[in-house]
């Protein structure tokens, strides 16, 4: 059977999670493609709630296999806490397969994401700091570590060696940086980590390859989104590697014809953490009830997110991307207090020019002003609503109006954070 694709379409922290987790309960495989600890997802199941930042949300099922991909950065001790900490609550982690192609984030990763952020003054990006573009600079650059690395002690060293001599020159004479000891480093990752870290590595590829001849079901599961992709976000301000689905190929080793269904996951209204463009943003009272009853800090890094309308520019460019083929609606639930609301239908440039779909041209996103519609809100809770036809009829118009301007269908639409908080459309 072809795998289905999940993915944000925004700037991240769109509660793909909880799809994630809804999906998973019908999957085989649950796959993370790109990215590293940099990501967090929160499921609440039976009232108990779940930050995943590396293991991929399947894990919380006994029946799926969790993935983690040639595509994502890996820091062994992170993903080491992490099984700690579900096994401590009673989760089995022992089906986790690690892809050995995956490279490792290592500790001078984390010194010069630090650095670099701080080189760039106010010009910083905002990043995680968990060493994630510096990691896949590496990969990039041909010397990156990968966790089959772990496995061959002499190779781990030489490979280690080597780059080591440039991260401490840079470290020391650039950024005035005590220089990283090879010994530390070497005795950590193959004495320490990889003994625990060996029982999950395994031929990703194969395994999924082999899940499709028999034809079951696998799910690749984006982390971080759409605007954070580095070749289509919303450069620089984007994360380093690619979460639009075209990377979940590359991502997971399998090619686009063994896709047949992209779900695209659309906030309600948007968030974003950390600096960059954004047209819909809004002023500080409305975003202080949205970031209240929206609970929008990183589930990561505590950071209170930027909140905005809702922006169906971008969202008709995501549909574009990453060719969607259904969308899940988070977090309706936090409008309901709103009496009327904002949506972005198009934005006007600087010359007056009308945009409906992303400008090309970064200067000109960073001048445009949204063209919003007022719709008006519902002014009840959704908490208990498990059907389409008990949505206060405001509601629905909104996720018809998401659907029809999207030109694509919604099939769920999240009502709460709780596991059976949410409400499916019929296709
Ligand atoms: P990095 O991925 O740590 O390099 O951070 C680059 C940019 O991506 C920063 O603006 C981060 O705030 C953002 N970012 C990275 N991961 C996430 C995420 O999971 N949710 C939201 N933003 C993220």
């Amino acid at each position: 059977m072809p795998a289905t694709v999940l993915v944000g379409t925004q700037w991240g922290d769109e509660g793909k999670g909880r799809f994630t987790d809804l999906l998973a309960k019908e999957m085989d495989l649950v796959v993370r493609y790109q990215g590293g600890h940099n990501a967090g997802h929160t499921i609440v199941v039976e009232g108990q709630s779940f930050a995943l930042q590396l293991v991929p949300s399947g894990v919380l099922y006994p029946h799926t296999v969790p993935v983690i991909g040639n595509g994502v950065v890996v820091d062994p001790a992170v993903l080491l806490d992490e099984c700690a900490m579900l096994e401590r609550r009673g989760v089995d982690t022992s089906r986790l397969v690690v892809s050995g192609n995956a490279h490792l984030i290592m500790p001078y990763h984390y010194e010069l994401d630090l650095m670099t952020e701080r080189f760039l003054g106010h010009n910083k990006l905002g990043t995680t700091k968990r060493g994630i573009g510096p990691a896949y600079s590496d990969k990039a650059a041909r010397v990156g570590l990968r966790v089959q690395d772990l496995l061959d002690g002499k190779i781990f060293r030489q490979k280690l060696d080597v780059v080591l001599r440039e991260k401490n020159a840079l470290l020391s004479r650039v950024y005035n940086r005590l220089p990283l000891d090879g010994d530390e480093i070497a005795e950590r990752y193959l004495e320490e980590l990889a003994p625990r870290i060996a029982p999950m590595i395994g031929d990703t590829v194969g395994l999924i390859h082999a899940a499709l001849g028999r034809g079951e079901r696998i799910m690749l599961e984006g982390a971080q989104a759409t605007y954070l992709d580095v070749d289509h976000g919303t450069y620089p301000f984007v994360t380093s590697s690619n979460p639009v689905a075209g990377g979940a190929c590359v991502g997971s080793g399998i090619g686009p014809r063994d896709i047949d269904r992209v779900i695209g996951v659309v906030k309600a209204y948007v968030t974003r953490v950390g600096s960059g463009p954004f047209p819909t943003e809004v002023d500080r009272e409305t975003a202080d009830r949205l970031v209240d009853r929206g609970r929008e800090y990183g589930t990561n890094t505590g950071r209170r997110r930027r909140p905005g309308w809702l922006d169906l520019v971008m969202l008709r460019h995501a549909v574009r991307l990453n060719s969607l083929s259904d969308i899940a609606v988070t977090k309706l639930d936090v409008l309901s207090e709103f009496e009327r609301l904002k949506v972005c239908v198009a934005y006007e440039g600087p010359d007056g020019e009308r945009y409906e779909h992303m400008p090309y041209h970064q200067s000109i996103l960073h001048r445009v002003r949204p063209v919003y519609e007022e719709v008006a809100g519902w002014g009840e809770d959704l908490a208990s609503v498990t059907r389409v036809d008990q949505l206060p009829k405001a509601a629905r118009a909104y996720v018809e109006l998401i659907a029809e301007q999207a030109g694509v269908p919604v099939s769920f639409v999240g009502v709460g954070p709780g596991r059976e908080q949410y409400v499916t459309f019929a296709a």
